[in-house]
């Protein structure tokens, strides 16, 4: 039997949206409460370190509610790992760990963790969970004010962007799932995959995204039930050929 393909796995704030997490862009998002110029910018940073850390605080500590925890479509994508017999790399654009705590383990954090801090100074990069401010010196060279969330800023370089084309340009599955493809890189990898013309390619999404016509296929509705379907499908007739 030919060896079974290599899947890419994209996904954004709407898989964790049934764990309790709020999205970005729905009318109920983050950024319908917050201004990203305010929170999420290397410049908010500079202006006011204090505002920015309030906001990665509360956000860490809302990850740490334990009512919050993996859903049935994290738990599935792990699933798919474990059963797929070709490479599966899930690549998210989610700061939270719900996808490690569901068992995935072959996963880039291309925009960062929220439990994750690291130091401007000496660059440590260190496992965090308790609030942070400005006077918080660095476990590792002791200087205040370097510390800040590992999280990557609108106008910073995402992570691990040279793994994840190296595995788009060569996977025969991309999966996009919970993103509504408005925010670069991420929303272009469909265009990527979609150039070579060798793999298919599938929206997951509770509504269609910016992105939805450049999918061979696209299937709506809650995460919760429209992922592990896939997944079963996934495992029980293959990865479809390119079309
Ligand atoms: N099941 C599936 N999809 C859902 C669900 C659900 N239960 N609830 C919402 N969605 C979909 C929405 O329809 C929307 O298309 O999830 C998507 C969430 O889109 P955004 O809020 O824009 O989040 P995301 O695409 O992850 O944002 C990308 O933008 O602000 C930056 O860095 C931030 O990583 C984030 C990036």
């Amino acid at each position: 039997m030919s060896e079974a393909p290599s899947i890419v796995i994209l996904t954004g704030a709407g898989i964790s949206k049934e764990s309790g997490l709020d999205t970005f862009r729905d009318s109920d998002g983050i950024w319908a409460k917050v201004r990203i110029e305010d929170v999420a910018t290397p410049e908010a940073f500079a202006r006011n370190p204090s505002r920015v850390q309030e906001f990665y605080n509360a956000r860490r500590a809302g990850l740490k509610d334990p009512k919050v925890v993996p859903n049935a479509a994290h738990e599935a994508l792990a699933r798919l790992e474990r059963e797929w017999p070709g490479e599966v790399l899930l690549v998210t654009q989610n700061i939270d760990d719900l996808h490690e705590r569901a068992g995935s383990k072959n996963l880039i954090h291309m925009h960062g963790e929220l439990l994750k801090v690291r130091c401007e100074y000496c660059d440590a990069l260190m496992r965090w969970e308790e609030p942070l401010s400005t006077s918080t010196p660095c476990p590792h060279c002791g200087r205040k004010s370097g510390m800040r969330p590992h999280v990557v800023w609108f106008g910073e370089m995402p992570i691990g962007m040279d793994a994840i084309y190296e595995k788009l340009d060569t996977c025969g599955l991309f999966v996009s799932i919970g993103t509504s493809g408005n925010v670069y890189p991420a929303a272009g990898f469909v265009q990527h995959v979609r150039y070579r013309g060798l793999a298919h390619s599938v929206e997951l999404n509770l509504e269609p995204s910016q992105g939805a016509t450049l999918f061979a296929e696209v299937i709506l509705g809650p995460a919760t039930e429209i992922v592990p379907a896939f997944v079963d499908r996934i495992l029980t007739d293959g990865v479809p050929t390119a079309v």
